[in-house]
């Protein structure tokens, strides 16, 4: 594990570990993702391997243009729209594969549609173009862990592998991407994310599916119910603190405790709470508490997403 500042050097350095195969931990505006070569199927097997991932759940692939999404995907007349309203940004869509488009298999999990986003981060966006390669990402902790939102967090994930971590300081969003599925007729959201369905519907006069989603059936590990979780259990809706619990709170009037406690967002901002979820959590979990006491968060615009983590986060373990 080497962590490096994100100079043009560490870049260089960075993209010639893409080249050879090897992993490269790189900051995007949702959360830290552990990225390979997406056309070299070792370099993918080892995502799965240093994750301990379970091969049924497919990757996302970072590209830096739409003119490449072009190249791999059918890019579908609501796709496009949806490309120029949200790219590069915390938007992934899954879009019907092209044949014979280099991808290694292995990302796909033989699915023959195929997961894209274009990143909006600098210094992701400049790792794809010093590479040159598409990149498989899946957010950078171990599986069913809490995604990380600063490289320090990936540190604490990957101490001992062979993974080079570019610093690109805290995440902006604090949240994975929103996926939506738009390989066939409609869209359909697979999971919750930085961008709210209401944006999403408002600013492209789109419809957007919500189906139930079957956990015993996962096309999305987000769908996994237990993922997202911290060593400590996880309580919500609290409406007050147990003895021996962190409280992860919310809005101006906190519950009452001695123990540790971390507020999302004072001001009741779910912008600013998405922010700090992934990031508290571990936080309070590091504090040693045997459980964590989440009070309610609202459902509406970014809590649909938040609250989507911490079902999930509070699931029973497998
Ligand atoms: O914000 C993000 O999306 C972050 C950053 C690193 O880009 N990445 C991320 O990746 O959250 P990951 O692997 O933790 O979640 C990717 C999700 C999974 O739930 C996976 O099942 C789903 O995308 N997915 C990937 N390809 C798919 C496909 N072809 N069909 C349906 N779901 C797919
Ligand atoms: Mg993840």
């Amino acid at each position: 594990m080497r962590l490096l500042p994100p100079t043009p050097e560490a870049i260089a350095v960075a993209a010639e570990a893409i080249r050879a195969g090897r992993l490269v931990a790189m900051p995007t505006e949702t959360v830290y993702g552990l990225a390979a070569d997406a056309t070299n199927a070792i370099a993918v097997a080892r995502i799965y391997e240093t994750k301990g991932r379970p091969r049924f759940n497919p990757l996302i692939v970072h590209l830096s243009t739409l003119e490449e999404a072009r190249r791999l995907v059918e890019v579908s007349p609501p796709a496009d729209l949806l490309a120029s309203a949200f790219w590069p940004g915390p938007l992934t869509l899954v879009l019907r594969a092209k044949r014979a488009n280099g991808i290694a298999d292995l990302v796909t999990a033989g699915l023959d549609t195929l997961a894209i986003r274009l990143p909006a981060h600098p210094v992701a966006r400049a790792l794809l173009e010093a590479s040159g390669r598409p990149l498989a990402a899946p957010s950078a902790n171990r599986s069913g862990r809490v995604s990380p939102t600063t490289a320090a967090h990936v540190a604490a994930e990957f101490e001992g592998s062979d993974v080079t971590i570019l610093d690109g300081g805290p995440a902006e969003h604090g949240l994975e991407s929103t996926i939506l599925d738009a390989s066939s007729d409609g869209l359909v959201l697979l999971r919750p994310g930085s961008i709210s369905i209401e944006r999403i519907e408002g600013l492209t006069g789109l419809r957007i599916e919500r189906l139930a989603i079957d956990p015993s059936r996962p096309t999305a590990p987000g769908q996994l119910v237990s993922h997202y979780a911290p060593h400590a259990g996880v309580r919500l809706n609290a409406t007050s603190v147990r003895a021996g619990e962190a409280l992860l709170a919310f809005g101006p009037v906190p519950l009452q405790t001695d123990g540790p406690v971390i507020n999302l967002s004072e001001r009741g901002d779910l912008t600013e709470a998405a922010t700090r979820l992934f990031a508290s959590l571990r936080e309070l979990d590091a504090s040693g508490a045997a459980a964590i006491a989440v009070m309610p968060i609202p459902f509406g615009g970014l809590g649909e997403a938040i609250n989507d983590r911490l079902a999930r986060a509070a699931a029973p373990r497998a």
